[in-house]
């Protein structure tokens, strides 16, 4: 896939996985739209692309919160005039809310059902009759682990995770005809902010459980990833090899993925890894 002149939308865009997505698909020519909340954090993500990029790129921000279907829906109307409709569109946007599953209110529930799956919903809807009539568009949503296995811990975040995967699945099989590939990413633990406040806050089972068996990544090997599976065309795309063989052993456990889950919980209780 070539990325020259491509405009390319990015949620999420002015930290952790969504910035470094968005500098690379800007080294590769594209014109990126970063959409975030905090503007100042998203004008030194553009200062930055601009220094780097050529001055016939056309970047630019918008301040936007994602869970508001009209903010979401005149983001893209902005950067559709601005520079036409996006030809990629990367949902990164998230947060990460963990906790105990009765300490966990419902307002908990909600935003991150909210941003992390609404989110992406309302971004993609208010696309998609412009990317069919078109008959192209490249759609990256970013989910997590979380989206394919029931962590202990993060049943509010999970619950956002799964409606995300369960809505791309149904999305890459209507918009395969039109001509719009989707993606799902399903990033493992990556060193970016949201990181640093889940694992601040995060059950001490799974810390330690995680701290054990997942290696962090970096948010430029994710982006890397990401690239690389939509050059190929992929649909489920899972940065490095250990999360690939984590996302095929968890299909291949099928149920016994329950009561390995309880026996590494029952462990880490004893304090052991
Ligand atoms: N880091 C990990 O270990 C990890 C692992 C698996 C999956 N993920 C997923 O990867 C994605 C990116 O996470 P990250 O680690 O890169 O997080 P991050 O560094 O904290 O960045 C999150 C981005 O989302 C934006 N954002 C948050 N709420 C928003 C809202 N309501 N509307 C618009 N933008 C919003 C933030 O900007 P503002 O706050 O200014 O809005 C920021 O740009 C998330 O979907 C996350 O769930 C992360």
């Amino acid at each position: 896939m070539d990325f020259h002149d491509r405009v390319a939308l990015i949620t999420g865009g002015s930290s952790g996985i969504g910035l470094a997505v968005a500098r690379l698909l800007a080294a590769r020519g594209a014109h990126v739209w970063l959409v975030a909340r905090d503007v100042a954090r998203l004008q030194v993500a553009l200062s930055e692309l601009q220094a780097a990029g050529a001055p016939t790129q056309q970047h630019g921000i918008i301040a936007c919160d994602v869970a508001d279907p009209e903010q979401a829906a005149a983001a893209v109307q902005q950067v559709t005039a601005a520079v036409g409709l996006p030809d990629i569109i990367v949902n990164s946007a998230g947060i990460v809310l963990p906790g105990y599953v009765e300490k966990l209110d419902l307002t908990a529930f909600r935003r991150q059902i909210e941003v992390n799956y609404l989110g992406a919903v309302h971004v993609i809807q208010a696309a998609l009759s412009g990317l069919i009539r078109r008959g192209s568009g490249h759609i990256v949503n970013v989910c997590s682990a979380a989206g394919f296995i029931g962590m202990f811990g993060y049943a509010a975040y999970a619950g956002s995770k799964f409606a995300l995967r369960g809505y791309s699945d149904v999305l890459r099989a209507e918009l395969k005809p039109a001509g719009v590939h989707v993606a799902i990413v399903f990033p493992p633990d990556t060193d970016t902010p949201q990181l640093a406040y889940d694992k601040q806050t995060r059950p001490v089972e799974i810390d330690r459980i995680i701290g054990k068996w997942v290696k962090v990544q970096t948010p430029e090997a994710v982006a890397r990833a990401i690239l690389e599976g939509m050059e190929r065309k992929r649909y489920i795309i899972t940065p490095g090899l250990d999360t690939t063989l984590f996302y095929w052993l968890i299909g291949a456990l099928g149920p016994l993925q329950y009561p390995i889950m309880d026996y590494l919980v029952a462990r880490a209780r004893r304090g052991r890894a």
